[in-house]
């Protein structure tokens, strides 16, 4: 608990005016954000340059005080960055804490820099920097993992594997088409991504406490200098919204269910009993009594990371759900949820990039898994109706036969003989082992989208220019 600057207990030097007493120990531990919040130093640095060289624009501060409040906010930038700077507790925040060291540096120019601006729109503006740079590096980290897979995806364009459904095989496919699913998935993830940039690409600051301000600024000149689009357009609004926030963590939650299920299958596919890959040693660890283990941990820790970004999104929501308008002390509870989630999905992405491109695919083992569990039925099915010209419901219940008498025989489908099909139905001819093997399946889905070689190799195309 309160472990630095207790006995202090004069009032605030930065909103103390009004205050008798400083606050209680437990009034400064719940109330100060500043082991959080540091992370936005330069975000709070960027913002007060740009506020102080519109303000000595706009001529409500002399060019003299400019200089001196952006020299010492440079100064103070490099002092954070070298370690170099006391973060107090007792000044609540990044924005008092830079503001108050400003004062020890140049005077009482330093004072002038919160001239027409409150916390409100400060913090709103760092926030959304902050959230902006991590949208932005978000991008490439997807770009990246996109890459991976579309690697794998060409590799194993040929390769087949058993495609499930309630995991239970279905039909067969090809590894490359499953990569392909994870590169639409993490496609769109990115797309959400770059809305998400479009929908903040407004410069908060301006919006003062909630009503904007009575001195001249210009808050086009703000805005273009930090790099937004424009102004955001209702200063109550904007010191109340945390929309930008929000959304990250939605994109950052789906993604991580993307994850996840990734996670989930490499953790399925690299056991004994599928043994469809081999995660390298960079990639798992071993058990501390069992010698013969090599266990998929990062893996695991991707599907576990997506479970807290969940919880950060729900802790955000529920802040935010019952405030009235305009900013609200609960507001600071934002920055702990999305900092969290932002580590936790880079680490989730990296990791599973790092995956990818290191595991060992055994396509012997994926393709005789693929021909089991009679995954060409549906092909035999087809082929009653296209060369036999049955209807596909009395071809799905002549293929049922011909399971169930694979089953009791304990053959595959490709291993019953001619006769035996032929008792089933008579038009059945030995042109039918052609589509039994699961190359022929797999090559004769050929519609857009799905599962041939050739169509696998026009979506990775696809992708390749647009990654
Ligand atoms: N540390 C605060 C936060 O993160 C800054 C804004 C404070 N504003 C206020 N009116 N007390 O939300």
């Amino acid at each position: 608990m309160a472990d630095d600057n207790t006995d202090t207990k004069s009032s605030n030097q930065m909103w103390g005016g009004r205050f008798a007493s400083g606050p209680d120990a437990i009034m400064e531990e719940i109330n100060a954000s500043i082991g959080f919040d540091k992370k936005l130093f330069a975000q709070d640095i960027r913002g007060s340059i740009a506020h102080a060289t519109m303000l000595a624009h706009q001529g409500i501060i002399s060019a003299d005080d400019k200089d001196k409040i952006v020299h010492g906010l440079n100064t103070i930038l490099s002092e954070i960055e070298s370690g170099n700077f006391e973060f107090s507790r007792q000044l609540e925040d990044i924005h008092m804490n830079v503001e108050a060291r400003l004062a020890t540096l140049i005077g009482p120019a330093a004072g002038r820099l919160h001239t027409a601006r409150s916390r409100n729109d400060q913090v709103a503006l760092d926030f959304r920097l902050w959230v902006k740079e991590e949208l932005e590096k978000t991008e490439q980290m997807l770009t990246g993992l996109i890459a991976a897979f579309l690697d794998r995806a060409e590799e194993h364009a040929e390769s087949v594997m058993p495609g499930f459904t309630h995991l239970q095989t279905a039909q067969p496919v090809t590894f490359g088409h499953h990569c392909m699913a994870y590169v639409e998935m993490f496609g769109r993830d990115r797309s959400r991504v770059r809305h998400a940039i479009e929908h903040l690409d407004e410069s908060p600051i301006g919006a003062a406490a909630l009503a904007g301000t009575g001195y001249p600024i210009d808050r086009h000149m703000t805005a273009k200098a930090l790099g937004f689009r424009e102004p955001t357009r209702n200063s109550i609004d904007t010191v109340s919204d945390r929309d930008f926030a929000i959304e990250f963590l939605s994109i950052a939650a789906i993604a991580g269910m993307h994850l996840s299920r990734l996670a989930e299958e490499i953790v399925i596919w690299s056991t004994p009993q599928f043994g469809f890959v081999r995660l390298s040693d960079a990639f798992s660890t071993g058990s501390s009594i069992m010698p013969q283990k090599k266990n998929p941990d990062a893996a695991e820790l991707v599907r576990a990371k997506t479970g807290r970004i969940n919880g950060s999104l729900v802790a955000l929501l529920t802040i935010m759900k019952g405030l009235p308008l305009a900013y609200s002390k609960d507001m600071q509870e934002d920055k702990e949820q999305v900092f969290d989630a932002a580590e936790s999905l880079e680490l989730a992405i990296a990791a599973m990039t790092g995956m990818m491109r290191d595991m060992t695919v055994n396509t012997a083992r994926m393709k005789a898994a693929a021909g089991s569990g009679y995954s060409t039925a549906t092909d035999l099915a087809d082929w009653l109706v296209r060369e036999a010209g049955l209807p596909f419901r009395d071809a799905h219940h002549v293929t049922g036969r011909a399971v169930a008498l694979a089953e009791s025989k304990g053959c595959d489908l490709a291993e019953l003989p001619l006769s035996d099909l032929q008792a089933i139905h008579p038009d059945i001819t030995d042109k039918v082992y052609d589509v039994l093997t699961v190359e022929a399946s797999v090559a004769s889905r050929k519609s857009f989208g799905g599962t041939a070689p050739s169509e696998v190799c026009r979506q990775i195309a696809f992708w390749r220019a647009r990654n």
